[in-house]
């Protein structure tokens, strides 16, 4: 196949980490601009591509205003807000779109960037990572192989983990829903499209309940000082980022979520940090208000029903999923898979870390090797101009962000909210494929 040519959109920390994929597979793609506003990140990100001055850009419309294309695709991972513009822009001069997700943050602009897509005839994969997962793969094969019959219903749990929801949604970036979105759209948008994708139908209903339960002041220990460097208490806390972000630092752990905190990776800059800047704060002195723990309970076309939980207050880990059927269940943890059969009484154990070839495609890689599976479908698709190679295009993604919208209503309303998504967009969810 040949190699495609890409332009990055943020050389944050997904960016950068979709953008390797080049380095690691030179003969099917190379970066060739980059934009981004932090000189650090920029200069760092132009220096390991091999860029010159000129295609290292502060902005990405600089690349755009250039009026003609000058790769075959771009990699848009700036943050949420800044999704629906840069998508626009690049679809209309012919650009093939990777989007991280969410595709974009409510149903109008959601179907603008589909609009946009499908007027341009240009190929959108949003960052639905969990969908390319070699755990995934084997799961949607033994469901189509029939090894448990007909699916009736659906057990799943997203453990963020404690200290990723401190780090994240407490402290960082998605802590509040004005300023980046809900807990459940940044998050376990990755979950409902999951479910839909596993399930193989469109969800019909949706509820929801959750609320933000302890990272408030009401629970800030007595004698707490704003920031744990200056805190006396912090060596009774689970959440003191001296001894979290210090001992990543110490051992030489400086990839996410430390790379988030420091550009410049030194005691002195962590410690300036950790005095200023919106990682060294109490936990319980923020001014996040975005969820810690939800459930969505889920009904889809056909009778199908699927339970899924958030929760804050855990191990990190890779979600845990409980799947029913006619003929038997299956239990999954990220990595093995135990399909149990009711006629003959056994269970198979299925270790799915091996299933890809592709790089660091295991369990262990980047989001259970659905990092590298993303870049490697979507350079896939554009260079053989083939779209069904992408199992996260434009209609099932809009899909699955109308449903989050859908059951975020559903928690705030208190209600249950039927999905008013258009016949067009319900027709979407693929039945299972070949997955090679
Ligand atoms: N698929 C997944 O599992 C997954 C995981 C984490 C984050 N995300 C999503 O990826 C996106 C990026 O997240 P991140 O953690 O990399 O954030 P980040 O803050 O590390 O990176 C975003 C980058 O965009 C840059 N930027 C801002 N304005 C710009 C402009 N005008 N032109 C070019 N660059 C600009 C910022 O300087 C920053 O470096 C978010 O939408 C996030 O929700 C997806």
């Amino acid at each position: 196949m040949p190699q495609i040519s890409l332009a990055v959109v943020g050389a944050g920390d997904r960016g950068t980490r979709h953008a390797r994929f080049a380095l690691e597979h030179p003969d099917r793609a190379r970066v060739v601009a980059v934009a981004e506003p932090r000189a650090v990140r920029r200069e760092r990100f132009a220096a390991e591509h091999g860029l010159a001055a000129e295609d290292a850009v502060a902005d990405w419309r600089e690349l755009t205003s250039r009026g003609r294309r000058i790769a075959d695709a771009v990699l848009v991972c700036t943050l949420d807000r800044d999704h629906l513009e840069p998508v626009l822009a690049f679809a209309a001069l012919g650009y093939h779109i990777m989007l991280e997700k969410p595709m974009a943050l409510d149903e109008e602009s959601c179907r603008a960037v589909v609009e946009a897509v499908e007027k341009a005839g240009v190929i959108l994969s949003v960052g639905h990572v969990l969908r390319y997962t070699p755990y995934t793969q084997a799961l949607k094969v033994l469901l189509g192989e029939g090894r448990i019959g007909d699916v009736v219903s659906v057990r799943h749990l997203e453990p963020v983990g404690f200290w990723h929801q401190a780090h994240s949604f407490v402290r960082g970036n998605w802590r509040r829903s004005d300023e980046a979105t809900t807990m459940l759209m940044a998050k376990s948008c990755h979950d409902l499209d999951w479910l839909q994708y596993v399930v193989g139908a469109p969800p019909k209903r949706v509820s929801s309940f959750g609320r933000l339960s302890y990272f408030t002041a009401e629970h800030r220990p007595e004698g707490a000082a704003d920031r744990c460097v200056e805190c006396p208490v912090r060596a009774q806390c689970s959440f003191d980022v001296v001894r979290f972000y210090g001992d990543r630092l110490a051992g030489g752990d400086h990839g996410w979520p430390l790379s988030v905190v420091v550009d410049d990776l030194t005691e002195e800059a962590l410690d300036t940090a950790l005095r200023t800047g919106p990682y060294g704060r109490c936990v319980f002195a923020c001014d996040n208000d975005v969820v810690d723990h939800q459930v969505v309970a889920m009904e889809f076309e056909g009778g199908a029903t699927a339970t899924f939980t958030m929760t804050g207050f855990t191990q990190i880990g890779h979600r845990r999923t409980e799947i029913f059927g006619t003929r038997g269940e299956v239990r999954g943890d990220g990595q093995l898979l135990h399909v149990h059969d009711f006629l003959t009484g056994t269970t198979e154990s299925i270790g799915t870390s091996a299933v890809s070839a592709v790089g660091a495609m295991t369990a262990e890689g980047g989001h259970g090797g659905g990092d590298a599976g993303l870049m490697d479908a979507f350079v896939s698709a554009v260079a053989a101009g083939d779209p069904s190679l992408v199992r996260s295009g434009p209609r099932e993604s809009l899909l699955s962000h109308l449903t989050v919208l859908a059951a975020e209503r559903a928690r705030l309303e208190r209600r249950v909210v039927e999905l008013e998504a258009a016949a067009g967009d319900r027709e979407i969810v693929r039945t299972p494929e070949a997955l090679g």
